[in-house]
């Protein structure tokens, strides 16, 4: 079976919509006909600033939301990267082959580099992408689920594959990136423009999955539309209906031609009532999981213990290979 890979950022307290259409449904879904890895990868949050207690909260609450989704412990395996040392330690090396310039135009870096000022950006967020990149390579991954902002960081992950490859021998498999096009891009509700996102958008843009359903019902109502009054997909003119019809398909699995046809003359206060319910009764059942195995704290844990050294077994095979090709003296 082809193997899958991805990670998400445990940096607020709930995925959002973003998250889970762009990403996580497809990594639900995955997990049927490939061998599943997913991490949620706490040495990434800490790129940034952020506060410990969080930190530790926010990854429990990331691995709760991931079972609340679909992910089978069972059939795939879950774990929290800093469990699985040989991410950090392929990072290192990668590191190594990585050119200065080519870290340099990673557009994620810039954006966030830009936004809290030069000096305020680490070094850790700078080789963010070269630990990503780790993190797919160490498990020989053939796909890698994300959403369309993760583009550029799965290219650098392929050009440094493939570096390794041709320097060293053929060590590392090329990942493809696996981007399901309707969803890869979920907007803003109140900039539609935009992409959904933790870090940039205003609350009332974004949709979490861990809200409360009237909240999230109030968002979607107050979404911002245009100042025609037909539902149709235009994402050129139209970009917040498209992002609200995309929504729409998403969560119900009817096809953006049927909305259209459901909602041709009834304008779109109707459509936004309608959604809003959708959202609800999606959100609604998906909190509750979540909350409840989040109140089980010991077999959160004991789930992330099985993980790692699941993960571990592939992750030492694949570090054992890469350390003899780079010519290190076996240890012992
Ligand atoms: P993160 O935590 O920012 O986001 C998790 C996933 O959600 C997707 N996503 C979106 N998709 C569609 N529309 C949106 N508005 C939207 N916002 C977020 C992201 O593309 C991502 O797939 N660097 C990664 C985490 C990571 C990773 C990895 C991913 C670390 N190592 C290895 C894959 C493989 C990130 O910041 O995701």
């Amino acid at each position: 079976r082809p193997r899958v890979l991805s990670g998400i950022q445990p940096t607020a307290d709930s995925f959002h919509f973003g998250n889970y259409l762009g990403a996580v449904r497809q990594w639900v879904a995955l997990q049927d006909d490939h061998e599943a890895f997913y991490c949620v990868v706490d040495l990434h949050a800490i790129t940034v600033e952020y506060e410990p207690k969080a930190l530790r909260e926010r990854t429990r609450r990331s691995v709760a939301q991931l079972l609340a989704a679909g992910i089978d412990p069972e059939r795939s395996t879950l774990f929290v990267q800093s469990h699985v040392p040989e991410h950090a330690q392929l990072g290192w090396v990668l590191g190594c082959i990585t050119g200065f310039g080519e870290a340099s135009r990673m557009t994620q870096f810039k954006d966030k580099s830009a936004k809290g000022g030069a000096d305020r950006a680490t070094v850790g967020l700078f080789t963010y992408p070269i630990l990503q990149a780790a993190d797919i390579l160490i498990y020989q991954a053939d796909r890698v689920p994300v959403g369309e902002d993760q583009r550029q960081h799965l290219e650098l992950t392929r050009d440094l594959a493939g570096r390794f490859n041709h320097r060293f021998g053929k060590t590392f498999r090329l990942p493809e990136p696996y981007i399901v096009k309707e969803t890869a891009k979920i907007a803003d509700l109140q900039d539609p423009t935009a992409k959904m996102s933790k870090s940039s958008s205003s609350p009332a843009g974004i949709i979490d999955l861990l809200d409360d359903p009237k909240v999230s019902a109030k968002k979607i109502r107050s979404a911002v539309t245009d100042s025609g009054r037909d539902v149709i997909f235009d994402p050129e003119n139209k970009a917040g209906v498209a992002n609200l019809l995309t929504i729409y398909s998403a969560l119900t699995g009817k096809k953006i031609s049927e909305l259209e046809d459901e909602y041709a003359g009834r304008g779109y206060g109707d459509f936004k009532k309608d959604l809003a319910e959708v959202v609800v009764e999606f959100v609604t059942p998906f909190r509750e999981k979540t909350l409840a195995y989040l109140d089980d704290k010991a077999q959160l844990d004991a789930i992330l213990a099985a993980g790692a050294e699941r993960a571990r077994a592939v992750t030492e095979r694949t570090l054992t290979r890469v350390y003899d090709r780079l010519g290190f003296v076996p240890g012992a």
